[in-house]
């Protein structure tokens, strides 16, 4: 900035939220992978779906990168690992989701953790969003996971998700999941 004048913000809160970075980053590669690889496999509904998740990624990205910009301090892009291209079948995809979901989890949770023992209020009511919103990325992936697995992996099972999918709607997942995502 111009002025000169940076914020204070806590040295190992500013390296934890730069860290971050590379979890979010890396969900929406990999989600996008996920739908590149659902769309090849005939399940375009589930493969929008998983596109916007990849979509909605790159906004938490910028979520966090906006803070730190708005407060003058130092953003440290990550390098991204090259995506798996290629799943079992899509049980074994969402779990994948949700692993990551619950590595996301954790990790916003440490955040919180951080910006409350430095004081940093404004950091705490940027994070205060992503606590909301990991309840509901993970009650998602929970659902979709339960919805696939009675599904088994028949094709006419497969199409009733997809069909589900495509309206946006995952049953049995926290309500604010069934709304295209922010
Ligand atoms: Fe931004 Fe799905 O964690």
């Amino acid at each position: 900035m111009v002025s000169g004048f940076r914020q204070t913000m806590d040295t190992d809160l500013l390296a934890k939220l730069n860290d971050h970075l590379r979890l979010e980053f890396r969900a929406a590669h990999e989600y996008l992978a996920m739908s590149i690889w659902l769309s090849a496999h005939d399940l375009p509904g589930f493969s929008a779906w998983m596109r916007q998740q990849s979509t909605d990624e790159l906004g938490h990205a910028n979520r966090v990168i906006e803070h730190l910009v708005d407060r003058d301090q130092a953003v440290k892009l990550p390098a991204i690992p090259e995506p798996p291209t290629d799943w079992p079948d899509a049980v074994a995809l969402v779990a994948h989701v949700l692993r990551n979901e619950q590595e996301v989890t954790a990790s916003i949770t440490a955040l919180y953790e951080a910006a409350d023992g430095a004081g940093d209020r404004g950091a705490q009511i940027m994070l205060q969003w992503f606590v909301n919103e990991q309840m509901e990325e993970e009650s998602s992936a929970r659902a979709l996971l339960g919805r696939l697995k009675l599904a088994g992996s028949t094709g006419l099972g497969l199409l009733l998700v997809d069909q589900e999918l495509a309206a946006g709607k995952i049953p049995g997942a926290a309500s604010s999941s069934e709304r295209v995502p922010v």
